[in-house]
């Protein structure tokens, strides 16, 4: 199969309610690593990479290595996202290059900006058969030490989610319930607004619903990072339990980074550890793309449910 584009992967995952895992790419290992996860749960899977990654890995190796891929997997929907696309310019080079899908995320604007935005790169987008993510509402972590009155405003208003799907014609919409990037999500107990994710849903019952910021945070892969000379203490994510409840309520596509990353550094630090004298890159980046393999296969089959769903 060449790409494909979401829209047939989100049909199946609203109707079989299930979530696609959309995990964050910018080299030859950690491509291999979840795509060889998907396959071997015969499962659909997005590969998404932002503007950072798309500068540091250069979109036209990262095509080449995605292609690659959909030639070796061929009976696995593969997809590939623009992550955060930050302004029309960066949606566009890469629609012009062959992405399935993009996200516009205009969420650092005010509501009306927001859409015109959204909206300029749908109509491109859609002109060209690519499809739109767009964002509303913002995520913020506990580093940007939002205060209580204030967190109420952060959450996706589910009036204005509606409004705001109706007037740009996004055709995915990712929704702050509680969830951050990186590592540290959480102060306390890890908390969600499922009660927003429900009523965002009910208006909005045909719109494929988005996560962001979800990576668990896996503590084996903390603890082995730590381990093994690393220095993260006090990380946070949301648990397996959560994310499993909005793949079965609504959410369609779960972003994940930061668990790629840990497995990647703490397959590469044991090596570093335990064989002071190995200078082969292969020695390490073996390890390290297997436990990026399983790390996404946990996901796909015990987290997301999409095990067979190809
Ligand atoms: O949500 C952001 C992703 O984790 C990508 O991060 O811009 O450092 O590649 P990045
Ligand atoms: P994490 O930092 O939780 O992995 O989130 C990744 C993400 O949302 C990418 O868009
Ligand atoms: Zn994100």
């Amino acid at each position: 199969m060449s790409l494909v584009t979401t829209t047939e992967m989100f049909k199946k995952a609203m109707e079989e309610k299930f979530a696609i895992g959309a995990f964050n790419v910018n080299n030859m290992e950690i491509i291999q690593g979840i795509v060889d996860a998907a396959a071997a749960e015969n499962s659909p899977v997005i590969l998404q990479a932002s503007s950072s990654a798309i500068k540091y890995a250069r979109i036209n190796y990262l095509m080449k290595l995605v292609e690659a891929a959909t030639s070796e997997y061929p009976n696995i929907p593969i997809a590939i996202h623009l992550d955060h696309g930050p302004d029309f310019e960066t949606c566009k080079l890469c629609i012009d290059n062959g992405f399935t899908s993009v996200m516009i995320d205009g969420s650092k604007y005010d509501f009306e900006e927001n859409i015109a935005l959204t909206k300029k790169v749908v109509d491109y987008a859609h002109s060209k058969g690519v499809v739109v993510e767009a964002e509303l509402g913002k995520l913020a972590g506990i580093e940007d030490d939002v205060n209580v009155s204030d967190s109420d405003a952060m959450y996706t208003d589910p009036e204005q989610a509606e409004q705001f799907v109706k007037a740009t014609g996004c055709d995915s919409l990712a929704i702050a319930i509680g969830t951050s990037h990186g590592a540290y999500k959480f102060k306390g107990e890890a908390k969600l607004r499922f009660d927003i994710l429900k009523e965002v849903k009910s208006r909005i019952p045909n719109t494929p619903i988005v996560l962001h910021g979800a990576s668990t945070v896996i503590p084996e892969l903390v603890e082995m990072c730590n381990k093994f000379g690393g220095n993260i203490p006090g990380a946070k994510g949301v648990p397996d339990e959560m994310l499993h409840e909005a793949s079965i309520s609504g959410v369609s596509k779960i972003n994940v980074d930061t668990d790629l990353r840990l497995a990647m550094t703490a397959g590469i630090r044991k090596v570093f550890t335990e064989e002071p004298n190995a200078f082969d890159p292969r020695k390490y980046l073996t390890p390290a793309r297997e436990l990026i393999k399983n790390t996404v296969q946990h996901k796909i089959k015990d987290v997301f449910c999409s095990s067979n769903k190809a």
